[in-house]
């Protein structure tokens, strides 16, 4: 955003130990401003400034698991979290919101593939009835106050300056040990990965051609890796030749594990987005920025 000449405010409360490496040079240029906010904190929110053109929303408790073990934590990020910043934005006049919803996770296991964004929503973690219910209140707030959102449901999002996910865990596994790796369940499970380059383009597509109302848009690559696939493709991508793989077992990798997730892209494709980066090169990619 910074490099289309927008000035950026970016709200996070660092529970992630987010790096602020990145952002530096925007706020020394005066291209930036960060506020350490949590997103749970109302009041503090409406300290902040009110003349911005959109609203990025992606900060979240982003993890299933998390959800599950913790799921009252993850309703107050993950809903009040979301009502807060579309109360802030009602309150404060701002009209275009970009949502960071999820993919598999709302859909939960669907009689559909690939499914489309129209069908029926039936999460099976608390982290994707927490997306999902986001969706709805972003859908009565465009409604009733005409803001105008786009929800982009997101999956298994990769590359560089990425610091959790399965790829993350696969790469500090083999860097502890080269010759074994664990994998969470049968290795089976059968998911889309998109690299953050396919990723960012969606957001910059799709809040540049934002319509009047709410909409959903599924952003996903067309090709389905198996974690098994995932971690022979990192193996490969570390030069390593040998390793033994091993299996927790059962079919889901963790409580609220979707296994299987194959989406229809044509809506997004339809605005001139396409998945340009292959499973192969995107990790190729990480791990060099991983090795860094
Ligand atoms: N990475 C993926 O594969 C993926 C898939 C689907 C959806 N998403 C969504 O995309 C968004 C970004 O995910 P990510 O993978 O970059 O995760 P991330 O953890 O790297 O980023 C989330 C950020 O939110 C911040 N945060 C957490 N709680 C907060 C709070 N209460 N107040 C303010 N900030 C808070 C964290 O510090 C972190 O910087 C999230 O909304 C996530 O649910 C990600």
């Amino acid at each position: 955003m910074v490099k289309k000449g927008f000035h950026v405010t970016v709200v996070d409360d660092l529970s992630a130990k987010t790096d602020l490496r990145y952002l530096k040079c925007h706020i020394e240029n005066n291209n930036a401003i960060f506020s350490k906010t949590d997103i749970r904190d109302y009041d503090k929110l409406m300290e902040l400034d009110s003349d911005f053109e959109y609203v990025f929303h992606l900060a979240a408790q982003p993890d299933v698991k998390v959800s599950v073990s913790n799921p009252r934590f993850d309703f107050e990020v993950n809903i009040i979290g979301t009502f807060n910043i579309l109360e802030f934005m009602r309150q404060k006049e701002i009209s275009k919101l970009v949502f960071a919803s999820s993919l598999g996770t709302v859909y939960g296991e669907p009689e559909v593939y690939p499914t489309p964004e129209n069908y029926q929503l039936k999460p099976i973690s608390n982290y994707g009835a927490a997306k999902a219910a986001a969706e709805m209140y972003c859908s009565s707030y465009s409604s009733l106050y005409s803001i105008d959102i786009v929800s982009l449901r997101l999956g298994n999002i990769y590359g560089p300056r990425s610091t959790h996910g399965v790829m993350f865990d696969f790469y500090n596994k083999l860097k502890k040990d080269s010759s074994n790796l664990e994998i969470l369940g049968d290795g089976s499970q059968t998911k889309t990965y998109l690299h953050i380059t396919d990723t960012i383009n969606a957001f910059d597509i799709t809040h540049t051609k934002m319509k009047k109302g709410f909409d959903v848009y599924n952003v996903s690559s067309d090709e389905q890796t198996t974690v098994k696939q995932v971690a022979i493709n990192m193996s490969e991508a570390l030069g390593l030749e040998e390793v033994n793989f091993t299996f927790t077992g059962g079919k889901r990798g963790w409580e609220g594990d979707v296994v299987f997730t194959s989406v229809d892209t044509l809506k997004l494709q339809s605005l001139g987005w396409n998945a340009k980066i292959s499973i192969e090169e995107g990790i190729v990619d990480y791990v060099k920025w991983l090795n860094q």
